[in-house]
């Protein structure tokens, strides 16, 4: 049997303005910097490229961790990798669920053979530290706590710090996702005493989606090395990939993505330049203008204000409008992707964001003119 050459020209994506939950615009900077010449990914070049990623983003994480480096995989392989190494069989693990990700959080404690002991909260609303309290409480001998620091599927920020404190007061160790977080919000780790952590490379840090960098405080490094039970992920076992992160002498684990830990290089250097807390502020600035503009349209914030995520801003569909055709017009007319609700939100919300180089005012006047036209017809 001969299959034929299928007749396929190059792939050209359309230009779209990425307003969604992720991914968000990437900066041209980020995408030449993509396209430069793909190197060996043992090259002592490449090396001292991944030195410089793991100090930058112990700057993005505010950490010291000498456990910082990016996964090669995108923020649910993040996810797992801190799951699979810190949690072993019959293992209690407190999980937090205000949303579609606190849910794949208790789902991971189950698959690893823990016992997840739920908390939950409405969804659009944040962790409530009052009920952790009550967790722990009843269940002083849970060995970790997971929270989602911003629920992307409601656009809720829950506060790390409290949260994190009542963990410790316990004796737990705290796994906190920041995947949408980062870079668009503080992000402490060492100040909130975060002991595991990871993010994505698609969200505020404006890269290419695929990476998830990860953090691990020496408390989490400690329990992992304990473990009885070996990792029953070979890809993820931290002490196999750890040969290739660091030391003097690294050894092949597996081919890292090279040109796309470029692009997550320069964005993380573009970071460093306009400076974490000017990010914050930027992002936090871009959200007042287009809540200014959301709610000149009448439309309604899910989240109430002291909870709200500048980087993602959730809003009601009006009464008698069709979601999915708004978001097709869009797209179709204007070329901007927002988000559409997930899990207990689906077909009720839309989900705008303000992530990394997509927060800029001309989003925002582009994206509110869109609206109008296509809501008010
Ligand atoms: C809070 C949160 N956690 C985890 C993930 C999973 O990341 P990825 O889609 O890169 O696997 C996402 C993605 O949207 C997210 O928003």
């Amino acid at each position: 049997m001969k299959i034929d050459s299928p007749r396929i020209a190059s792939f050209q994506p359309p230009v779209r303005t990425l307003m969604g939950p992720g991914p968000s615009d990437v900066p041209p900077r980020v995408l030449a910097a993509m396209a430069r010449p793909t190197i060996g990914h043992l090259d002592p070049a490449f090396v001292g490229m991944m030195d410089e990623l793991k100090s930058l983003l112990r700057y993005a994480f505010q950490t010291d961790n000498e456990l910082t480096f990016p996964v090669s995989a995108p923020g649910s392989v993040g996810m797992e990798t801190c799951f699979v190494n810190l949690v072993s069989p019959g293992d209690k693990v407190v999980v937090c669920i205000n949303g579609v990700f606190g849910q794949r959080m208790a789902e991971n404690v189950r698959r690893c053979g823990g016992v997840p002991v739920i908390v939950e909260d409405p969804w659009g609303a944040p962790v409530d530290p009052a009920k952790v309290e009550e967790a722990f409480a009843a269940n002083p001998d849970a060995a970790l706590f997971a929270f989602v620091h911003a629920e992307t599927s409601t656009g809720a920020l829950s506060d790390a710090a409290t949260l994190a404190a009542i963990a410790r007061r316990y004796g737990a160790l705290t796994i906190m996702d920041c995947v949408t977080s980062l870079g668009g919000v503080p992000v402490l780790l060492d100040q909130w005493g975060i002991d595991a952590a990871y993010s994505g490379s698609q969200k505020c840090l404006s890269s290419t989606p695929g990476l998830s960098p990860v953090s691990f405080s020496p408390a989490a490094v400690e329990r992992i090395r304990a473990r009885k039970s070996p990792c029953p992920s070979w890809f993820q076992d931290l002490g196999l990939v750890l040969g290739y992160w660091s030391g003097a002498k690294r050894t092949y684990h597996h081919t890292a993505p090279v040109n796309p830990l470029y692009g997550l290089h320069e964005s993380l250097v573009m970071l460093a330049e306009e400076g974490l807390e000017n990010a914050w502020q930027r992002h936090h600035n871009n959200h007042l203008r287009l809540r200014a503009g959301l709610e000149a349209l009448g439309l309604k914030f899910v989240v109430r204000e002291d909870a709200r995520l500048p980087q993602l801003n959730t809003v009601w569909v009006p009464e008698g409008v069709d979601e999915a055709q708004v978001r097709s017009r869009l797209l179709n007319e204007f070329s901007i992707e927002i988000g559409a609700g997930l899990g207990a939100l689906a077909g009720r919300v839309w989900r705008i964001g303000l992530m990394g180089h997509s927060s800029r005012p001309a989003n925002i006047v582009l994206v509110l003119a869109a609206l109008e036209t296509v809501i008010r017809g």
